[in-house]
Parts: C-alpha cells; structure tokens; sequence
C-alpha cells in the first residue's frame, strides 16, 4: 500500500506564488486526473512533488508513506518511488539513452542489474511501446520527435517501476496509435498496483484509461476534487461553470509586457 499526502502547499517560483494551499491523496492502485486552464500551476504541482531546485516550498507538507519527501533530494524522491513524466523532456546530447537507464535503475538498487538482465527488460518495454531499438541506444532525446520523447519518458517508467507516477500532459503530440499504445502502458502499469497523477487537456486520454477520480486546479488550488464524470463536462462546457456554479474567478495569464517591439530595433532615422 502507497500513499502520497499532501497538506496546505503553498509554493513559488522565481518570487512568484503559484501553489496556493494544495490538499490532495493519491494512492496506489488508482489513477486521478489533474485539469485546469492553462497556467494554472498543474506542472508547478508535479515539479514541486519531484523536487525541481527553482521551486521553493513557502509551507505545508509532502509525505509518502508517512515519509517527509520535502527533506529529501530529488534522486532520494525518485529512489523513494516516485517518478516524473515531464511536458517537454530535455535532451541530453552525450549521454546514451541506456546508460541513463540502466544508472537510473541501478540506483533504486542495491546490487546492479545484471547487463542481461537490464537489456532484456530493455527490449521487453521498447516492444511493449514499440518502439524502435535503436532509440535506446542514441542520445538521451537528442533528435527525438515530439511523440519519441513522450514514449521515452513511458520507457523510464516501465523500468523504474514507481510506486507514484505522475504525467505531464504525456498525450500531448503523440499520433492516435501511439496514444492506444501509452494509454495501454498505463492501464497495465496500475494493474501492478502503481498510482498515477495524470495531467491532460483532453477526454481522449481519458476515455482510454477510465481514472479513479479527477481534480480541478484554479488559480494554485484544487477547487474540484470529484469522481470523473467532471472529465466529460470540461471537454463539453470549458471551465466557465466553474465560475458560474462555485463562484470561483478563473484568473487570466497575464499578458507578457516585455516582449521586444520589432520596430523599435529595425528604425533608421534618416539624416539629410
Ligand atoms: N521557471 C519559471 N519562471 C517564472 N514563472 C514560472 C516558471 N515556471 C512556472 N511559472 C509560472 O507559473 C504559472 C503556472 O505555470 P504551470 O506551468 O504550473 O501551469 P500549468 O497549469 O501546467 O499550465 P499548462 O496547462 O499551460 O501546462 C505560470 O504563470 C507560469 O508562467
Ligand atoms: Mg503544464
């Protein structure tokens, strides 16, 4: 049994308070689907639960089976059982993807893994997502499309075997045969009892993997915590009830004020 709590969070980046009194569980076993409107601090949410440096935690508490992870550095988060699929994995030209593996599964170990072992479970998921071999074996992402990356990150997922797994918008640029592919990875990955905070735009994904539950972020909080059937009526209506029936005021990005004029750098000014 796995158990992630979170209790009144509150947390900034770059000075700027975005996670304003998160409450919420998750448990092995189950999937729930994290929604809201762009900008809302979804992926602050998920960075700030693995760990990221440029987050900071203003207060409120992160524990994993009564484990405090907020004193934990992300590698022990990570050894600890949880894992981060993220909305645009970075490459890392140099690195080979399956040494990056292959370390990464090692450290939740105490003795290696046998090269053996480690390829064959390698050539089990690469299959299972089939996926091409041979991006196992080139940079980590490096010259990966947007629908490699994205099987890339369900790759790490089936070898580390998290006890929480949390996805950034993992169905986004991914083809409607790669989407039947990643969606049965998830299913199969919670028949083995892992939990998952999943965060998509779209029913689609959804539909496919049927969550326990689905939580609505507005402005830094959850202001739905509900069974699914809340899916179905944002993929319809939009987060405009959300206003209407909680009376909750969905706060707008705010425009960028220092994007460069193109006119104020390309002006001659014509001397006689
Ligand atoms: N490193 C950063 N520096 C400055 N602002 C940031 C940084 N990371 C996030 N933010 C801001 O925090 C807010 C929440 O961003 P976040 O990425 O969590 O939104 P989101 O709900 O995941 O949105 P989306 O659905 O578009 O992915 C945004 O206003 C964003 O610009
Ligand atoms: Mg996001």
């Amino acid at each position: 049994m796995s158990k992630l709590v979170i209790k009144d969070l509150y947390a900034s980046v770059e000075g700027k308070q975005i996670l304003k009194g998160i409450n919420l569980e998750i448990n092995d076993n189950e999937i729930v689907a994290l929604l809201g409107p762009n900008g809302h601090g979804k992926s602050t949410l998920l960075n700030v639960i693995m760990g990221h440096p440029r987050y900071v935690v203003d207060s409120g508490s992160i524990y994993l089976d009564g484990k405090n992870i907020l004193e934990m550095a992300t590698d022990e988060r990570a050894r600890a059982g949880l894992f981060l699929a993220m909305q645009s994995p970075s490459e890392v030209p140099g690195v080979s993807n399956s040494d990056f593996l292959r370390s990464a599964v090692n450290a939740r170990l105490e003795k290696p893994v046998s090269t053996y072992k480690f390829y064959k479970a390698l050539d089990s998921a690469t299959k299972q997502l089939k996926m091409p071999f041979d991006l196992a074996t080139r940079s980590l992402n490096e010259g990966f499309s947007g629908g490699e990356k994205k099987r890339n990150e369900m790759l790490q997922l089936i070898l580390l075997e998290p006890k929480i797994a949390m996805l950034d918008e993992i169905d986004s640029g991914l083809d409607v045969d790669a989407i039947n592919i990643v969606s049965e990875v998830i299913n199969s990955e919670k028949e083995k009892g892992r939990g998952f905070l999943i965060i998509s735009h779209y029913a689609r994904l959804y539909d496919l993997i049927n969550p326990t539950r689905a939580v609505v972020m507005i402005n830094g909080r959850i202001v739905i915590d509900s069974d699914p059937s809340v899916i179905k009526r944002i993929d319809k209506e939009g987060y405009e009830f959300i206003k209407t029936e909680l009376g909750i005021e969905i706060a707008k990005e705010e425009p960028n004020m220092n994007q460069t004029s193109i006119g104020s750098c390309d002006v001659k000014v014509k001397t006689e």
